[in-house]
């Protein structure tokens, strides 16, 4: 079991005074990162009861766009989902208009949000269009701002603030660290790619490194993270308190807590999301084939494909057919067994 450091991981405001002294809720430092798309609850819940909490510390909502008014508590509370973990799930709100992200901030809190992420990577054209997401790494001032309004609207709830390494080089890395924990984020994650760098695969972890010199708050490094080993060696190599993990989470759900899965539990797995999605987010057949094609472009858990055969299974229309074969593969061994729940909190159903 990794330990967080308890100086890391207890840590107040301290360039925003008087603001927020909020500890975070993280049982773990290794996180699942929102991701668009993928991180709705029905994944994300399968991610968390799969890891034990010592093993995955939280995870996050896909981001919630905050434009024209502030967001409505039911879009707010289909983010969070129904069930709670012992691991805390973050609500990241993506935006620029202060008056709109505090309300909605609060609004968030009032649903049950544990804690307030703040989206400053996203290099989508209409985030962008709307000065908002990555479009803020220009701004380190106008980044600030965004994260105090918030964390003044919080005085009980940790803010936290997720940046890439820059817009277009990361040469401002330091600066933009600094303004997130000038405005009083308690954390802050850094996707060590620049916008301009979008997903390439080669990465750079010294920016990350170059983030944890220039703050005291504690610094969650991401970026490439792809085996469960990678995640000791970027705290060994960054300094990082925490580790965020994105695509490597999809090929391998159980990343965080290492185990190895056969290939009946990695079958299980993807049946039970397909009927998560099913029964509980009403999915109409379509959508739910392109969600687990989504997981096939990366998966490697219990070696339920070769790499010659990853192509044949995204281009599987047969839906059923599918669920089928995952059928059948899930009946065929008996799985070793995950290391562990990461159990519901006790009060924890419905309680959104
Ligand atoms: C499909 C997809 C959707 C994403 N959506 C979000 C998002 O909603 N909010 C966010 O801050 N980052 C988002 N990201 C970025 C990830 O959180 C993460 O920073 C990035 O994938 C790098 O980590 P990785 O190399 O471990 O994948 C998304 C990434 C992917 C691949």
């Amino acid at each position: 079991m990794v330990i967080i450091p308890a100086a890391r991981t207890d840590v107040a405001t301290p360039a925003c005074a008087g603001v927020q002294r909020s500890s975070l809720p993280f049982t773990a430092p290794y996180l699942l990162a929102p991701m668009e798309g993928v991180t709705e609850p029905c994944f994300r819940d399968l991610v968390l009861a799969r890891n034990a909490a010592t093993a995955l510390g939280g995870a996050f909502t896909e981001f919630v766009r905050v434009s024209g008014v502030p967001t409505p508590h039911h879009v707010l509370q289909r983010h969070l989902g129904p069930q709670r973990f012992d691991a805390p799930v973050g609500l990241q709100l993506m935006g620029s208009d202060l008056a709109k992200l505090a309300a909605t901030a609060q609004s968030a809190v009032e649903c049950g949000a544990p804690l307030i992420d703040l989206n400053f990577g996203c290099p989508a054209k209409g985030a962008l269009r709307g000065c908002a997401g990555s479009a803020l790494l220009r701004d380190p001032a106008a980044l600030e701002r965004v994260v105090r309004a918030v964390v003044l609207a919080l005085p009980a709830t940790p803010v936290t603030a997720k940046i890439r390494a820059g817009y277009d080089d990361a040469s401002r890395v330091e600066e933009l660290a600094r303004a997130a924990e000038a405005g009083g984020a308690v954390l802050l994650t850094v996707h060590c790619r620049t916008r301009a760098e979008a997903y390439r695969d080669e990465v750079d972890w010294t920016r990350i490194a170059r983030a944890v010199a220039a703050v005291s708050i504690p610094v969650c490094g991401n970026g490439s993270v792809k085996t469960h080993a990678d995640l000791q060696r970027m705290r060994d190599e960054t300094g990082c308190a925490f580790v965020m993990v994105g695509r490597g989470a999809l090929a391998n759900p159980w990343i965080f807590s290492g185990a190895r899965v056969s290939r009946s539990e990695a079958a299980r797995f993807l049946l039970d999301y397909a009927d998560a999605m099913r029964t509980r987010a009403q999915f109409p057949a379509g959508g739910i084939l392109a969600r687990l094609k989504q997981l096939f472009r990366y998966w490697t858990a219990g070696e339920l494909f070769a790499e010659h055969e990853r192509r044949a299974w995204l281009q599987q229309r047969d839906g059923v057919g599918l669920l089928a074969r995952l059928e059948s593969y899930a009946r065929s061994e008996r799985g070793t067994g995950p290391a562990g729940p990461n159990r519901p909190a006790p009060s924890g159903e419905n309680s959104s």
